[in-house]
C-alpha cells in the first residue's frame, strides 16, 4: 500500500470519541460551550469560533466547510463572498433564508498567513472529527427535516467518512441515524470556476439542487 493510501485509510478510521459531549439543550448554551472549545488547536489562531445561526426550529439546515476570513472577523457564518453566492442561490431556489439554519462542519477559521493575507486552508479529518460534536449538537437541538451538505467537508462530517460528492449529488440520502441529507457543491467552488460559462453552468446546477431541497421539504 502506498504512503498516500495508508494516510487516507488512517484518516477514515479515527478512534471513536470517548469524552461525552456537553449536556446543552438550547442554542444559547451551545454557543457558549462552542466559544470555550479547545478540542483542537484551531482556536489558537482564529479570531473566534463561528457558531451556526438561524431559527431554533428551522426545517432546513445548511452545512458548509468552515468560516472564511470575513466570517472569522464578523463572528457569523456565510457573510463573505461564498455567503453572498449562497444567499443569491437560496433566493432563486425559492427558499426563505430566514427559515434556514446555516452552519459549518468546522467552527474556527483555518488559514495560512501569507504576508498580510490569511489564505483558507482545508480542515483535515482530525479537525472535522473533533468539531463534529458541535454539529451533532446543533442537529439535536434544531432537528431539521432536511440537511443540505455544501461540499466535501460537510459531507465528510455528516457521514463520518470521506464521500464522493459527484456520486451523491442531487439525490436524497438517509444517514444511519435517519437524518435526510442532500449533498451539493460548496458555493465557493463556483467562485473558482474556469470561466463565465463554467460558472453559469455550475450555478444553474447549484440552484437546481437547492430547488430540489425546497421540493423535498414541501412534500413532507
Ligand atoms: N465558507 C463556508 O463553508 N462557510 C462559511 O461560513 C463561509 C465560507
Amino acid at each position: 500500500m502506498s504512503k498516500a493510501m495508508r494516510g487516507k485509510s488512517a484518516s477514515n478510521r479515527l478512534a471513536p470519541e470517548k469524552e461525552p459531549a456537553p449536556h446543552v439543550k438550547t442554542l444559547k448554551d451551545l454557543i457558549a460551550a462552542e466559544h470555550a472549545c479547545r478540542r483542537c488547536p484551531l482556536y489558537r489562531d482564529a479570531t473566534q469560533v463561528v457558531p451556526g445561526e438561524g431559527p431554533g426550529h428551522a426545517t432546513m439546515m445548511m452545512v458548509g466547510e468552515q468560516p472564511g476570513d470575513q466570517e472569522d472577523i464578523a463572528g457569523h457564518p456565510f457573510v463573505g463572498p461564498a455567503g453572498r453566492m449562497l444567499d443569491r442561490a437560496i433566493v432563486e431556489a425559492g427558499i426563505d433564508r430566514g427559515r434556514v439554519f446555516v452552519t459549518n462542519a468546522v467552527k474556527p477559521f483555518k488559514f495560512e498567513p501569507r504576508g498580510k493575507r490569511r489564505l483558507h486552508k482545508r480542515p483535515n479529518a482530525y479537525e472535522i472529527e473533533r468539531c463534529r460534536w458541535w454539529l451533532d449538537l446543533e442537529r439535536a437541538i434544531v432537528k431539521p427535516s432536511l440537511i443540505v451538505a455544501l461540499g466535501a467537508t460537510a459531507a465528510r462530517s455528516l457521514y463520518g467518512r470521506t464521500v464522493t460528492i459527484n456520486k451523491l449529488r442531487g439525490t436524497l440520502q438517509t444517514l444511519e441515524d435517519g437524518a435526510r441529507v442532500l449533498v451539493t457543491m460548496h458555493p465557493s467552488s463556483l467562485l473558482r470556476s474556469r470561466d463565465d460559462a463554467d460558472r453559469r453552468a455550475k450555478y444553474r446546477d447549484f440552484v437546481a439542487d437547492l430547488e430540489l431541497a425546497a421540493r423535498i421539504l414541501e412534500s413532507r
